[in-house]
C-alpha cells in the first residue's frame, strides 16, 4: 500500500473552470480574482481580502503595509516554515524568536517575558508586533496574545498559512488581528493549482495599501502612487481558489475525522498525538506525533509504503541564514527539543479510513 503524506483535492469542476478562463482571455486581477476576494472575505468575517503571488508575498505586504522597518523587532515562533522569518528581514526588521507551548504554538508566556525587559535585545529599537503561526492547523492562544498586544501598543499579524478556516473560541483565524495570511501550496488546506496566497483585514487603509502595493503602487493603470511590486494574482488559480473555498468545510471536516481515526489507532502506543485546546477548532493541515524513535519509526513506515514529513527539522533561530545574518541567538529549550520528536503522518480530505488503519498498525508492529 502507497500513503502519501498529502493529496490536493481535484476534480473535473476544477479542470473544466480553468479551460473556460483560458478562453475568456482575461488572466490576472480580473473578475474571478475580484469574486474570490469578496468570497473569502466572506468567509473569515472580515471587510477586504487581498490576493497576491503566495503566502510568503502576502506577510511581506501586511509588514510594508504597517510601516515595519529597520530597527523594529517583530516577535515571531521559531517552530514555523521558513517564510514566517524572510519578509521580516525583507521589510529590513529583526525577528526575536519565541518558544513554543503544548500545542505547538506560540508561547504567550514567553512573549510577556520578552516584553518585560524590551530594551535589552541587541538591533532592536523598537517591538512593532508579533506573528503568531496557527501551525499545523491548531489556533494560537489569541485571547492572550491580543491582550498583550493591547497592553505594549503591539500589532497582531496572524499567519494563517496552515490554517484556512480554523476558529478560535468562534473566530475564523485572520479575523482576530490587524490581518491574516494564507497561502495556496498545493499540500495546504485550501489549494490552487501551483502557487499563491490571499491577505486578509478589515482595517481599510492597510487593505488599501496592499492593494496597490501588490500591483506596482498604482490603482489607475499608469499613476504610480507607490513604490510598489509585481506580487499579483491570476484568473485561472482564481477560479480554481473559488471551488476550493466551496469545499474548504467538507475539506476540513474530513481532515478532522481522520485526526480522530489517529487518536482512536494511536491509542496505548507510545507516541504523543497532538493536543486540541477546548477553545480550538482545529484543522489539521498536519497530524504530528512525537516519539523519541522518530527516525527510526520514520524509515520502518518508509519501507512500508507510507509517506512521512518533519515540520520542521530545524527551527529557525538555528538556521544558518539566520545565525549569520543575526548571530548565535537565544536558546528555546522547547521548540528544540521537539524538533527531534515530531513526525508528520499522511493527512488529506481523501485520506480513507482503510489506509489510517494501515498506518496505525505499522506503528504498532514497530513498537512491538
Ligand atoms: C506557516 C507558513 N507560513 C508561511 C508560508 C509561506 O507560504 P507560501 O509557500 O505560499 O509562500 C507557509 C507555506 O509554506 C507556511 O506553512
Amino acid at each position: 500500500m502507497k500513503v502519501p503524506l498529502s493529496k490536493p483535492f481535484i476534480d473535473q469542476e476544477m479542470k473544466d473552470r480553468v479551460l473556460e478562463v483560458i478562453d475568456s482571455g482575461q488572466y490576472i486581477l480580473g473578475n474571478q480574482c475580484r469574486d474570490f476576494e469578496k468570497e473569502f472575505a466572506q468567509f473569515i468575517g472580515v471587510k477586504h481580502a487581498v490576493l497576491t503571488s503566495s503566502g510568503t508575498s502576502a506577510i511581506f505586504l501586511c509588514l510594508k503595509a504597517l510601516g515595519v522597518k529597520e530597527g523594529d523587532g517583530i516577535l515571531v515562533p521559531s517552530l514555523t516554515a521558513f517564510p514566517t522569518i524572510e519578509p521580516i528581514f525583507h521589510a529590513g526588521a529583526r525577528p526575536i524568536f519565541i518558544d513554543i507551548d503544548d500545542t505547538f504554538t506560540v508561547d504567550p508566556n514567553h512573549i510577556e517575558a520578552i516584553l518585560k525587559n524590551r530594551n535589552q535585545i541587541a538591533g532592536v529599537k523598537e517591538i512593532k508586533g508579533m506573528i503568531p503561526v496557527h501551525l499545523y492547523g491548531h489556533p494560537a492562544n489569541m485571547d492572550f496574545l491580543l491582550d498583550l498586544a493591547k497592553r505594549y501598543s503591539l500589532f497582531v499579524l496572524e499567519d494563517c498559512c496552515q490554517a484556512h478556516g480554523a476558529k478560535y473560541k468562534g473566530a475564523r483565524v485572520g479575523s482576530m488581528g490587524i490581518g491574516g495570511c494564507f497561502s495556496f501550496y498545493p499540500s495546504k488546506n485550501l489549494t490552487v493549482f501551483g502557487d499563491g496566497g490571499i491577505l486578509v483585514t478589515s482595517d481599510d487603509e492597510m487593505a488599501k495599501t496592499c492593494r496597490m502595493l501588490r500591483d506596482h503602487g498604482r490603482r489607475e493603470k499608469y499613476s504610480h502612487e507607490l513604490v510598489g511590486y509585481n506580487l499579483r494574482f491570476n484568473e485561472i488559480q482564481g477560479a480554481v481558489g473559488r471551488l476550493q473555498l466551496r469545499r474548504l468545510d467538507w475539506f476540513n471536516e474530513s481532515r478532522r475525522r481522520i485526526a480522530q481515526w489517529y487518536n482512536d489507532g494511536l491509542k496505548g502506543v507510545p507516541v504523543t498525538t497532538p493536543q486540541a485546546m477546548d477553545w480550538a477548532e482545529a484543522v489539521y493541515h498536519l497530524y504530528v506525533i512525537q516519539t523519541f524513535d522518530r527516525d527510526k519509526l520514520a524509515g520502518f513506515l518508509k519501507e512500508r509504503g507510507v509517506q512521512t514529513g518533519i515540520h520542521y527539522p530545524i527551527p529557525n533561530h538555528l538556521q544558518p541564514a539566520v545565525q549569520n545574518a543575526l548571530g548565535q541567538q537565544p536558546k528555546l529549550r522547547k521548540t528544540e527539543d521537539t524538533v527531534k520528536k515530531i513526525l508528520s503522518l499522511p493527512i488529506y480530505p481523501e485520506l480513507e479510513k482503510e489506509k489510517v488503519d494501515f498506518v496505525c498498525a505499522s506503528i504498532k508492529e514497530f513498537f512491538h
